[in-house]
């Protein structure tokens, strides 16, 4: 059954959550704080569904269907109708919170809040609503609409329904949901850890440059990217925080201790493509390949 979903913030994740589930027949509700940032996210996603209808993935009337059923909203109040609403705001617990506070004051009390949240607690997001019981962890990975995994995280007091049904949605957008319990980094960014923290070790150790290390872990490990290569996607003003996150939220075991290379490309803006220089540099958007 197609659902009002609203999402709140539509940067690079909420703009991409926004496509699937417009493409998957919903009405989905656009918010930022940002003046002007909805607009701009529904003429990106706008803009995927016609370079999709170019491409013969969906029909132009398809294409047009699924633009047609995503609006913005200015106001928070706006969400009143919606059967779920999905934050891929700022990763900052008590902004978080505060965001989940004012949306149960909005919402139906049936309706499901999610936290796109990549490392912060889902217990303690849902700790500030006087019904935790509606509120889980949905965690997609950019982009988006390729990245076809999604982790489903119920906190502590999260009802299993609740859990169930976003499953569920997910499958029928084609996503396969995976259930992760809600402990630091959930499934794949403790998972990572060992794949990136290591290879920033190597590194540090000068036992390859990015470039090889990435080369020998794709060609002969199997992985689709290299360790760099994802931390340039990912961006390191995104991958810091959780880094730091898991490190403290598993009481600074070693194993999880963030590299001091990342503080020092951070102070110095090599935050990866979106700045168009980190591990590699990009021109107009496309990898450099090194020498
Ligand atoms: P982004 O910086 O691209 O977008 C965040 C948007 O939220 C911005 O447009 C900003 O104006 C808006 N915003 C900030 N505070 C707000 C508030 N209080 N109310 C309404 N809008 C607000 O960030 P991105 O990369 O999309 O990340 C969003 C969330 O998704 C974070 O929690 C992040 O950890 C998580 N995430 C990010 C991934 C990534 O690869 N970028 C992957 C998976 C999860």
């Amino acid at each position: 059954m197609a659902l009002t979903i609203g999402i709140v913030g539509t940067g690079t994740m909420g703009r991409g959550i926004a496509q699937i589930f417009a493409a998957s027949g919903n009405s989905v509700i656009l918010h930022d704080a940002r003046t002007g940032a909805a607009s701009e996210a529904k003429e990106f996603v706008d803009g995927m569904f016609s370079r999709a209808a170019e491409k013969g993935r969906m029909t132009s009337a398809e294409a047009e269907a699924a633009a047609g059923r995503i609006s913005t909203a200015r106001n928070l109040a706006d969400f009143s109708g919606c059967d779920l609403v999905i934050e891929a705001i700022v990763e900052n617990l008590k902004v978080k919170q505060d965001l989940f506070s004012a949306l149960e004051e909005i919402v139906r009390a049936d309706a499901i809040l999610a936290t796109n949240t990549s490392s912060l607690s889902v217990t303690e997001i849902a700790a500030s609503c006087s019904n935790p019981e509606r509120v889980a962890g949905y965690h997609f990975f950019n982009p988006v609409p390729l990245m076809k995994v999604v982790e489903v995280i119920p906190g502590a007091r999260t009802a299993p329904e609740v859990a169930e049904r976003l499953g569920a949605l997910a499958r029928e957008a084609g996503h396969m949901a995976v259930t992760a319990t809600d402990s630091p980094g959930f499934l794949v960014n403790h998972a990572g850890r060992g794949f990136v923290t290591e290879a920033l070790q190597l590194l540090r150790e000068q036992v390859a440059a990015p470039a090889e290390i990435d080369r020998i872990l794709r060609e002969a490990a199997g992985f689709r990217m290299g360790p760099f290569e994802l931390l340039d996607l990912t961006g390191l003003d995104v991958s810091g925080p959780v880094m730091q996150q898991v490190y403290s939220q598993f009481y600074h075991e070693p194993r999880f201790r963030p590299s001091p290379l990342i503080d020092q490309r951070l102070a110095a803006g090599l935050l990866g493509r979106k700045t168009g220089e980190g591990f590699y540099s990009y021109s107009g958007g496309t990898k450099v390949e090194p020498e």
